[in-house]
């Protein structure tokens, strides 16, 4: 829970290739996160549009061969490639499937040779360059949980240790535990120790290359060994980090690498995972190559006519001899046509350093990168020494502009913007923590379609391929580093290490993204509790500012007054929960650009609905919020209130409001049994609440038309009741009809937050007619379910890429005979899966619920459940039933599989 002390103070006062991985979603015509015909309610003029197409960078190996290696031999390079998804760009698709990621039969820890099933597609590394002789290392791990002295020892017998794949995290299969020492705010699942060893044989010809071992994430506290030696070690869980494994490793024969992980709790104030939870690489490089993160492309002149890309590389001579070495670059469009070229005069570089080389390219008529043509080009520089090529380093970035004033706000390519941003924890849900690339691009295209245009990637550094997909779908990023710096908010969390790791950390993370066109302010902490600490903030600021002087570098400020010694030594001034003092601060530091780093704070349970709306009704009994919009914490705003109050103010560039999804952890205003938070506009489950259409009518104004009526639930109502109607559209006015009988038009003008009417209840139809320029653009029903008959179950895809890491949502509603959501069911159903599929996660979104996400049965939460089914490798079709004893008729869905190269 949170510090309500502090609390009332405060009121007072890679392109297309990058994202391939998991498939292109092939522009369906299902509207994420909005309009669903099936149940109680239908709606037309809504949201058709498609996901983006399949972009297929370079073709995948074809998985044969490989012979024990790592690197195996049937990997093809892509060439530059294009795709038909937004942004089609580089394509490299060099990841061999040899022995150790071979399909099918073989490849067991890349000791036996690779399959001959369908090639996975490729998994592409996306911030230290994507490389041909970069591989995933995810596959053949064994785990246990709980430490064992002397683990990484070679000789260590763990053939009882579980195998698995990571991206892993072990505290989401474990049961919720009221004394868990992860507390509320960890979602009272627990972490503890655990131990990862992968056994891999390395190829002869390794001999003389260096090899790194890169983990994009392990929560947390590591220590990584090979055969038995300490290669490394990384307190926080949330930095990238490479390990050098060259001087441990032993080419042509078996290694074991070990990683032990220590989630100490509580190490965090919300919910962290455990475990490898990110991918996993292994890089064979040359001696003379580019350095880690090593290519810095910057646009430091833009026109429309005109770009400057300036492509810094720093080269890095680990070779026992003095290199001379030429660096060449060019520079793909979004079509993946070159588009311009520099090559270098021969550089020097000393044996043991490094040197920088500086290029520049200059690009005619660029489509600049935005967040309605999220442009991304290419940049490949090629490192050749002796006459061979001994590095090839590929990287996307976008071309635009941007700019901060402290009069008017925020400005893309010279066009003013309202930042419409959701602060994001990174949890998947069911998921938990592990990384899994279709499931965070469908909650940012569920975002996308609400109208967001900014996430924050509250309060740790994501996982990269987060920041690959805001690069495509188009988004700005706020990067945030620390949620703490040296003064601790948990016992266990990363105070600990902030004095001895925090120049690495934050300079690491600016390194690892600096690319991403999406970024665009480093944050150097969250409600860092000495926040007007100036030595410290210095030290931060210059970390950052040693890797990027490209964006602004800010904080999410506490309290209504920010720190007055730090802030102005930052470009923008982040506040969080502020709105009475957004007028007080402008006029005393009118040269201080402010955004709202966080606001609203509101919370909600999906179809759960309280009254009166004209009281904030906080806690009751049920542990549940109310959906009208009349649940606030003491420090926060409704949402309405907060948009009104960022919109009203061209000073204020925008808001993150808290937060886009619900997340493990954190069940304010509640505790026990609520075990996850109710702050989302979507639930954990992916299911949109009222709120998200709110949100969809004013972030998405100039959208599709849309019109939404709360509540969802026109069932649970006595006969002759009055029941608050809330309408949210984008549309100029609303007429209401009660089974066909007009309730009346309404006019939204630009200051109403929704349309109210007060309706006396009786069965039926309510429907809600939006039009424009008098013609119906746009209409919602809603209707009176009867007794609850059956399952009814709809895929969000109905074709998936047999990569195993695709994912269909399965939604599962409990409906009547007519097909109308129950909207009181809570049935508890069980999911089965047949066919080349896995049943990988359920929930239904209600916080206060323990059913475990990885089980087979699960309660429905105002009648509706998630399953999500991931593919094998296989293709094919896969049956997901659902049932729940006798009292409903089950229901089946199909959805076809299909293998990379068909995607
Ligand atoms: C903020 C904090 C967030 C979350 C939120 C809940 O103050 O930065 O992490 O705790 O409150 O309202």
């Amino acid at each position: 829970m949170k510090n309500d002390a502090l609390r009332r103070t405060r009121t007072v006062a890679l392109a297309a290739i990058l994202l391939n991985a998991c498939g292109g979603g092939g522009g369906t015509a299902t509207g994420e996160g909005g309009r669903n015909a099936s149940g109680g309610r239908s709606e037309t003029g809504g949201y058709t549009s498609g996901t983006g197409g399949t972009a297929s960078g370079g073709a995948p190996g074809p998985g044969s061969g490989g012979a024990g290696a790592i690197v195996g031999s049937g990997g093809q390079a892509g060439a530059l490639g294009g795709g038909n998804g937004r942004g089609g760009a580089i394509g490299t698709g060099g990841m061999a499937h040899g022995g150790q990621s071979g399909a099918g039969t073989g490849g067991a820890a890349g000791s036996s040779t690779g399959g001959t099933g369908p090639a996975p597609a490729p998994l592409v590394n996306t911030y230290d360059g994507a490389r041909p002789t970069t591989v995933s290392f995810d596959s053949a791990w064994r785990f246990h949980q709980g430490d064992v002295t002397g683990a990484q020892a070679t000789t260590t017998d763990d053939s009882s240790w579980t195998l698995l794949d990571v991206p892993h995290d072990w505290s989401i299969t474990l049961p919720f535990t009221q004394n868990s020492p992860a507390g509320a705010g960890g979602g009272y699942l627990n972490g503890g120790v655990g131990w990862y060893r992968k056994t891999f044989t390395l190829p002869a010809s390794a001999a003389g290359q260096k090899l790194f071992v890169q983990f994009d994430g392990v929560y947390m506290d590591s220590t990584v060994y090979l055969n038995g030696t300490q290669v490394g070690a990384r307190p926080y869980g949330f930095s990238s980090f490479e390990c050098d494994l060259t001087a441990a490793a032993k080419p042509g024969a078996s290694n074991v690498l070990a990683v032990r992980v220590n989630n100490q709790q509580p190490s965090s104030r919300w919910y962290s995972g455990s475990g490898i939870y990110r991918h996993t690489w292994l890089k064979t490089v040359s001696p003379v190559r580019v350095a880690y993160t090593g290519q810095v492309v910057t646009t430091p002149q833009v026109s429309t006519s005109s770009a400057t890309v300036s492509i810094a590389v720093t080269i890095q001579n680990d070779s026992a001899t003095d290199q001379s070495v030429t660096v060449a670059s060019s520079v793909g469009d979004p079509t993946g046509t070159g588009v311009g070229a520099a090559t270098s005069p021969a550089t020097s570089v000393a044996a043991g350093k490094s040197a920088t080389v500086t290029q520049t390219v200059m690009v005619s008529n660029p489509k600049l990168w935005s967040l309605a043509s999220p442009n991304l080009y290419s940049a490949v520089t090629t490192v050749s020494s002796g006459g061979n090529v001994v590095d090839t380093y590929t990287t996307s970035f976008g071309i635009r502009t941007f700019a901060f004033s402290a009069t008017s706000g925020f400005t893309l390519n010279g066009t003013a913007v309202k930042i419409n941003g959701t602060c994001n924890h990174h949890d998947l849900g069911a998921l938990g923590a592990a990384v899994n690339t279709r499931a965070m691009e469908k909650r940012l295209q569920q975002l996308k379609s609400m109208g967001v245009n900014g996430l924050r990637t509250s309060h740790n550094p994501p996982a990269p391929e987060f920041l690959d997909l805001a690069d495509r779908l188009g988004f700005l990023v706020m990067d945030e580093a620390f949620d703490c710096w040296d003064q601790a908010k948990n016992t266990y969390d990363y105070a600990r290490f902030f004095k001895q790791w925090s120049a690495t950390d934050i300079g690491d993370m600016v390194m690892r993204d600096r690319n991403h066109p999406s970024i665009i302010i480093w944050s150097i902490g969250n409600e860092i509790q000495d926040s007007d600490n100036t030595a410290v903030a210095q030290s931060l600021i210059s970390a950052v500012k040693a890797k990027d002087t490209t964006r602004a570098i800010g904080q999410a400020f506490l309290s209504a007054t920010p720190g007055p010694s730090v802030a102005p030594m930052e470009d923008v001034v982040g506040l969080n929960y502020a709105p009475y003092s957004y007028d007080s601060l402008h006029s005393s530091n009118p040269t201080w650009k402010f955004f709202a780093s966080e606001s609203s704070s509101a919370v909600r349970s999906r179809g759960i609905y309280k009254t009166p709306v004209t009281s904030n009704i906080l806690m009751s009994s049920d542990n549940q919020c109310s959906s009208y919009d009349n649940s606030v914490v003491s420090w926060g705003t409704s949402a309405e209130g907060s948009w009104s109050s960022v919109n009203t103010r061209a000073f204020i560039a925008g808001e993150f409001i808290w937060t886009g999804f619900d997340y493990i952890g954190e069940p304010t205003p509640y505790s026990w049994p609520s075990k996850s938070s109710y702050f989302g506009a979507i639930d954990t489950a992916g299911f949109p609440k009222d709120v998200f259409y709110f949100y969809q009518s004013k972030w998405n104004a100039g959208g599709p038309p849309m019109v939404h009526i709360a509540p969802v639930d026109w069932t649970s109502w006595t006969a002759g009741q009055s029941v608050p109607v809330f309408v949210y559209t984008n549309a100029d006015s609303v007429e209401l009809f009660l089974n066909g009988t007009s309730l009346g038009s309404k006019t939204m003008n630009s200051t109403t937050g929704h349309l109210q009417w007060s309706v006396t209840f009786a069965t039926g139809t309510l429907q809600a007619k939006a039009t424009k320029g008098g013609t119906v653009v746009a209409t919602d029903t809603v209707k009176t379910a009867g007794a609850a008959a059956k399952l009814a179950l709809a895929p969000d895809r109905a074709t998936i890429t047999a990569d195993g890491r695709d994912l269909a949502y399965v939604e599962i509603d409990i409906v009547d005979a007519q097909g109308v959501v129950a909207p009181k069911a809570n049935n508890t159903i069980t999911v089965t899966v047949t066919g080349p599929g896995v049943l990988v996660g359920l929930d239904a979104g209600d916080a206060t619920n323990h059913d475990s996400y990885k089980g087979t049965s699960h309660a429905a939460f105002s009648g509706k459940l998630m399953a999500i089914i991931q593919s094998t490798t296989t293709p094919g079709t896969v049956t997901v039933s659902a049932s729940a004893g006798t009292a409903l008729a089950s229901g089946s869905t199909m959805i076809a599989t299909q293998a990379p190269e068909d995607s």
